[in-house]
C-alpha cells in the first residue's frame, strides 16, 4: 500500500520534503490519560506490550491527538532478553528488572538466539495489526535496543546509574562480554528483520547507554555490534527503502563514526548543536532530534520558541526529522506536545 504521508521516509533518505516531519520518542505513554486507562485495563505495562490489540490501541493514541508524521510500535527494548529467558518484570514504580540476570559464566555460555516468529510473535502480530489500522496514513517505525544497551540490562538485571557490573565484566572478562554481544547481535538482527517483514517501514536502534563508555570501549563494544546489526538488515520491502536510525544517548562526540555505521540517520540528544552536527556529518546521513524533553514541562510559549530554535539550528534543506533528545516525560502536559507539533509544521516549511 502506498503511503499517504511519506515525509518521514523522505527526510530520513535526505530527499526533498515540503516541511520537517515530527514524531516523539515515547509518544505513546503515561503523559496521556488515555494511555493510563488502557494500561489499567491491560493490568500492567508488560501485559499491554504482550497484547497486540491493546498495543495497537496505544500506538494510535498520540496520532489521534496530534498530526504526527509517524507511528512507533508500542513495545519495549527489553522484550528481546525476555525472549532469551531472563524473565522481564516491572516492579511498580521501579522500572524494569530481570529474574535471571547474567551473573554466571555457564548462564552466559547457555544464551541462545530466540526465533522472533516464536518467542516474539506478539510483537510481530502487533506490527501487522498497527499497519492495518494505520491504513497507509503514516509510516510505522519498528525498533530494538542496541546489543550493548541490552547487554547492560541483562548483566545488571535492572536499570542503574553507572552499570558498574556490566562495565566490570567488560574490563575483566571481555571474552564473556563479546559472547553476550555476539548472541544479542544475532537476536537483534533477526528481530528487526522480522519486524520489517511484518510491516515496519523504518527501524531505530536505541543505544541508550553507549554514551557512558570510554572512546575506545564505545567503538569496540557498542558501535561495532550496532554496525553488524545494520549490515544484516533487510533494507527494502515492497520496493521501498527501509531506513535505519541509530540513536546513541551521549554519543555527540562520536558523530562521525556513528554516521559511518551504515545507518541512514543519526538520532541526537539535546547536548549538541544541530547545525554543528550537520556540518560534521555532511551529506552522509539525516539527523533526528534534538529538543530537550524538559522543555515540554514548561509553557506553550517556551515550547514554541525553543522548537523554532531547533529548526533554525538545522537550517535550510532536507535531512532533518524533528524529535526530542530523549523520551517524553510522564509529567508533560499534552497541550505542550500539541504546540510543538503545530510549530514544527507551521514554521518548518520556510526551510524547505
Ligand atoms: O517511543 C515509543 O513510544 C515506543 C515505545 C517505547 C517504550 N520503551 C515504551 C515504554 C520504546 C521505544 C521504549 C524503549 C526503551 N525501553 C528504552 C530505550 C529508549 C530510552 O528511553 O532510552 C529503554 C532504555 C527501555 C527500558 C525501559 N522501559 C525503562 C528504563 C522503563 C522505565 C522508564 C520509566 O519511565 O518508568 C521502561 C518502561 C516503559 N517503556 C514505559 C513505556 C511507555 C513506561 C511503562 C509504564 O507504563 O509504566
Amino acid at each position: 500500500m502506498k503511503l499517504k504521508n511519506d515525509i518521514l521516509i523522505r527526510a530520513l533518505l535526505r530527499e526533498p520534503t515540503p516541511y520537517t516531519p515530527v514524531w516523539l520518542m515515547r509518544q505513546a505513554g503515561r503523559y496521556l490519560p488515555e494511555y493510563n486507562a488502557t494500561r489499567k485495563r491491560a493490568g500492567s505495562f508488560l501485559a499491554l506490550c504482550k497484547n497486540p490489540d491493546l498495543a495497537t490501541e496505544v500506538t494510535l493514541q498520540p496520532l489521534a491527538r496530534f498530526p504526527l508524521d509517524a507511528a512507533i510500535l508500542f513495545s519495549d527494548i527489553l522484550t528481546v532478553p525476555d525472549a532469551m529467558g531472563l524473565g522481564l518484570y516491572f516492579a511498580d514504580g521501579e522500572g524494569p528488572k530481570f529474574e535471571r540476570p547474567l551473573r554466571e559464566e555457564w548462564a552466559i555460555r547457555d544464551l541462545f538466539v530466540p526465533d522472533p516468529t516464536v518467542h516474539l510473535r506478539y510483537v510481530l502480530d502487533a506490527v501487522r495489526q498497527i499497519r492495518q489500522a494505520l491504513a497507509g496514513s503514516v509510516p510505522l517505525i519498528g525498533f530494538s535496543g542496541s546489543p550493548f544497551t541490552l547487554a547492560c540490562y541483562m548483566i545488571e538485571g535492572q536499570g542503574s546509574d553507572d552499570f558498574a557490573q556490566a562495565k566490570t565484566m567488560l574490563y575483566t572478562r571481555p571474552d564473556l562480554m563479546h559472547h553476550i554481544l555476539d548472541i544479542t547481535t544475532q537476536a537483534v538482527a533477526l528481530y528487526l528483520n522480522a519486524q520489517i517483514e511484518a510491516g515496519a517501514q523504518a527501524v531505530m536502534i536505541f543505544d541508550t547507554w553507549g554514551g557512558m563508555l570510554s572512546h575506545a570501549a564505545f567503538h569496540e563494544f557498542s558501535l561495532a555490534y550496532s554496525r553488524r546489526v545494520i549490515a544484516e538488515l533487510k533494507r527494502t520491502r515492497d520496493g521501498m527503502r527501509v531506513p535505519c536510525i541509530v540513536f546513541t544517548k551521549g554519543g555527540g562526540m562520536w558523530l562521525e563514526s556513528i554516521a559511518a555505521s551504515g545507518c541512514d540517520a543519526v538520532g541526537l540528544d539535546w547536548t549538541c548543536d544541530l547545525g554543528a552536527a550537520r556540518q560534521r556529518v555532511g551529506e552522509r546521513v539525516a539527523l533526528q532530534g534534538n529538543l530537550d524533553p524538559a522543555i515540554l514541562l514548561t509553557s506553550v510559549d517556551v515550547v514554541r520558541g525553543e522548537t523554532k530554535r531547533v529548526l533554525e539550528q538545522f537550517g535550510r534543506g532536507t535531512g532533518h526529522v524533528f524529535n526530542l533528545g530523549h523520551g517524553i516525560s510522564q509529567h508533560t502536559p499534552p497541550e505542550n506536545v500539541a504546540a510543538l507539533v503545530e510549530t514544527v509544521h507551521d514554521s518548518s516549511a520556510a526551510y524547505h
